[in-house]
């Protein structure tokens, strides 16, 4: 089984992402053959700037191998390393509807928040992230639920290829954890947590320091009212409950067992020690890992030979059976 998942390089991560995805990825690893990627072509879809975008890669290549992930046991790569990406992403755009791009909630968010141009790569943005994993014919797309609108149209983009030039691509799944998929703002807990947008104050980057990690869930928004138990009426509590579950690996259910007989104070309280130890290994390595910009470009460089081993078989057959190219 084949696992593929992308992420961002820009700005710093944050416990969404870490609960939502990168914990996922690592997970992964055990599970099926993992290729993992940092996708800084989709990053320039909106405003950036291309000194940091090199060096954001790298942090976020650091960030993924202090979390766990293992070059030996996964495909670690940076996206513009591997030419198929665009390659196919042309291709496939041949069998995407213009209609179901249209649609996409994704687009129609960051293009509203566009000050200075909304960039065509930001509506395309949908059919180079099939092309990331159609290239890999991968089964499995660990994401948060932000990602499920995506997902849905790289199966259809799958389905109508099969369907015009027969039976050669894999029409994947997402796998979004039941728990933990949508981490809201600390500040704003109706919306999600996230890179742009949200609060500083209401986001808890995975580099924090302890300190500021339970000085940020201490402040998080509560809501009135006694009893620690998830409902829509509850949105801040509710977030928070979830988070203790997602960092202890139990149902939310159990939480509100545990503090049944509780306050907020005291979820607060747990919650800061236990995400605060829940974060720590992965920043303690980064700091080891981070300023070794020679060993992080290595290891995307193996990773990029590796993977691009995979999405040139796929290139040739997509290539062939829509008639692209010389005959093989
Ligand atoms: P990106 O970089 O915005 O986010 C990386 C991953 O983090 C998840 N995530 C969250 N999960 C839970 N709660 C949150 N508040 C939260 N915020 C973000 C996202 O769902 C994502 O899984 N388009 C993708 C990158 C991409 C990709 C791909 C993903 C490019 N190609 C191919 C999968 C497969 C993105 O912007 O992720």
């Amino acid at each position: 089984m084949r696992i593929f998942s992308g992420i961002q390089p820009t700005g710093r991560k944050h416990l969404g992402n870490y609960i939502g995805a990168i914990s996922q990825y690592v997970a992964g690893q055990d599970r099926g053959d993992g290729v993992y990627c940092i996708v800084d072509l989709h990053a320039i879809t909106v405003e950036f700037d291309p000194a940091e975008l090199r060096e954001r890669t790298y942090d976020t290549a650091a960030i993924l191998l202090a979390a766990g992930l293992d070059p030996r046991r996964c495909i670690l790569f940076r996206q513009s390393d591997v030419f198929e990406h665009t390659e196919l992403a042309w291709l496939l755009s041949s069998v995407t509807s213009y209609g179901d791009l249209q649609r996409m909630h994704q687009f129609k968010e960051k293009s509203g928040a566009q000050r200075k141009l909304v960039s065509a790569g930001l509506f395309f943005y949908p059919v180079l992230m099939a092309a990331d994993v159609l290239a890999y014919r991968a089964n499995e797309v660990p994401v948060g639920d932000d990602q499920r609108q995506h997902v849905e149209l790289m199966r259809d983009v799958a389905l109508r290829f099969n369907a015009y030039f027969g039976e050669h691509l894999v029409v994947p799944e997402a796998r979004i954890p039941a728990v933990g998929a949508r981490i809201m703002d600390l500040q704003n807990p109706e919306t999600k947590m996230s890179t742009t947008g949200a609060s500083e104050e209401g986001t808890l980057y995975v580099l924090d320091e302890p300190a500021l990690i339970e000085r940020k869930l201490k402040r998080a928004v509560t809501d009135s009212g006694e009893g620690i138990h998830r409902s829509p009426q509850k949105p801040g509590i509710t977030n928070l409950i979830d988070i203790l579950a997602a960092v202890r690996g139990v149902e939310p259910e159990a939480i509100e067992r545990d503090f049944a007989q509780l306050r907020y104070g005291d979820l607060k309280a747990a919650l800061a020690a236990e995400v605060t130890a829940y974060l720590a290994p992965t920043r303690e390595r980064y700091a080891q890992l981070r300023p070794d910009v020679a060993g992080l470009q290595a290891t995307l460089a193996d990773g990029a030979q590796r993977a691009r081993a995979i999405a040139a078989g796929t290139l040739a057959d997509v290539r062939d059976a829509m008639g692209v190219g010389p005959p093989r």
